[in-house]
This record gives C-alpha cells, structure tokens and sequence, in this order.
C-alpha cells in the first residue's frame, strides 16, 4: 500500500537517486548518447532541489517508492523504483498527476515519453493515454541543445 504526499526538503536524495536510476533503466540508446553520458548521478542531485513543488512522492514502508513532477498541464516526470514496477504504485502516481494538472483547471494532461521506452508507453496506453505523434523534445546538457525522440501523449480529463 503506498501513501501520497508532497515531496519534502528530506526527500531529495531519495528522488534524485531513484531518478538516475529509472532514467537509466529507460533511456540508454534511445536518446542522443551525449545525452546519456551527461546524465551523471550527480546531476540528477543538482537537479531535484530546484524541483520539490512540483513533485509528490509515493512511500512504501516509509521510503520512497516514486514520484511525478507536475507543471501546469505537463506531467513532466514518472519514476517508479525497480522494486516497486508492476505493483500498482505507477498508477496512483500518474491519477494523482492528472488530478492535480485537472485542479490547476486544464481540460488536458499531456506528457512527453522518448519513442524507444516501449515500457512506459505501454503503461500509459493502458491507463487511457493516447499517442498524439512525434514530439522532438529538447533537452539541454552541459550548455548544448540535445532532441530527444520522443512521442507526446495526452490525457482528456473533461470527458470523464
Ligand atoms: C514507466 C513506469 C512508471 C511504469 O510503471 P510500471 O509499474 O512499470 O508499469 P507496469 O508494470 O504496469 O508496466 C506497464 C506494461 O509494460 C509491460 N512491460 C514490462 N516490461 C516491459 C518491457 N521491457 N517492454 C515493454 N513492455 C513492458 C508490462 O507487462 C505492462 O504491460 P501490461 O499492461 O500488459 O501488464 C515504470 O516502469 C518506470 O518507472 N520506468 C522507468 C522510468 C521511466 O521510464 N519513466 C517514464 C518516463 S516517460
């Protein structure tokens, strides 16, 4: 059973952490290698303490099991500690993250995942999520302007 709450200042390890090794899990040949290479342990660390507003964490037997950053209507980040994948954990956070792009009043969530995570897709595609097309996300690592492959998937929440 996991319980859901707003990320804390003591968390930051624990999500930066748990990010490197997710985006590890995920991305390696399917994103620029430049990219991957600058995607350090340590830059994940020098990332997250500008990011708990936006996250919420999932805690299983008091640790952290995985989080979602959410800005605006742009879930921008879903991570789910390896131990934990299958579990069910993955969905609370991502009804979570739709609820709360749904509060801040957008009609639409919508999410970037590289093309090559096949996993992720997956899992999106069964909790209703649909692939929008191609999306050449930009992302920049050590000064330069890196695209990733990626597909933009959407969410209606004014259906429901
Ligand atoms: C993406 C993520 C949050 C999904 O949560 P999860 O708990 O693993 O989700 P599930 O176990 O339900 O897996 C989703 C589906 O992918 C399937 N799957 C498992 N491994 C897979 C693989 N290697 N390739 C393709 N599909 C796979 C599962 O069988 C499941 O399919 P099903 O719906 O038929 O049961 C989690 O895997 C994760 O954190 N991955 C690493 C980081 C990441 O990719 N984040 C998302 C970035 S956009």
């Amino acid at each position: 059973m996991s319980t859901l709450r707003p990320a804390t200042p003591d968390d930051m390890s624990a999500i930066a952490d748990l990010w490197h090794a997710g985006w590890h899990d995920a991305h390696p040949g399917h994103v620029p290698d430049e990219l991957t290479a600058s995607r350090t342990v340590g830059e994940f660390h020098a990332r997250v303490p500008g990011r708990v507003g936006d996250t919420t964490v999932a805690e299983v037997d008091g640790a952290v099991a995985g989080f979602t950053m959410v800005v605006g209507d742009e879930v921008e980040q879903v991570y789910v500690a390896a131990g934990h994948r299958g579990s069910g954990v993955a969905e609370v956070l991502l009804d979570h993250a739709v609820r709360r792009v749904a509060a801040a009043g957008h009609d639409e969530a919508w999410l970037a995942v590289v093309e090559g995570n096949a996993r992720a897709r997956r899992f999106y595609e069964r909790r209703g999520w649909r692939d929008e097309g191609a999306l050449p996300y930009e992302v920049v690592s050590g000064g330069r302007t890196l695209v990733s492959p990626c597909r933009r998937y959407v969410f209606s929440i004014r259906q429901e």
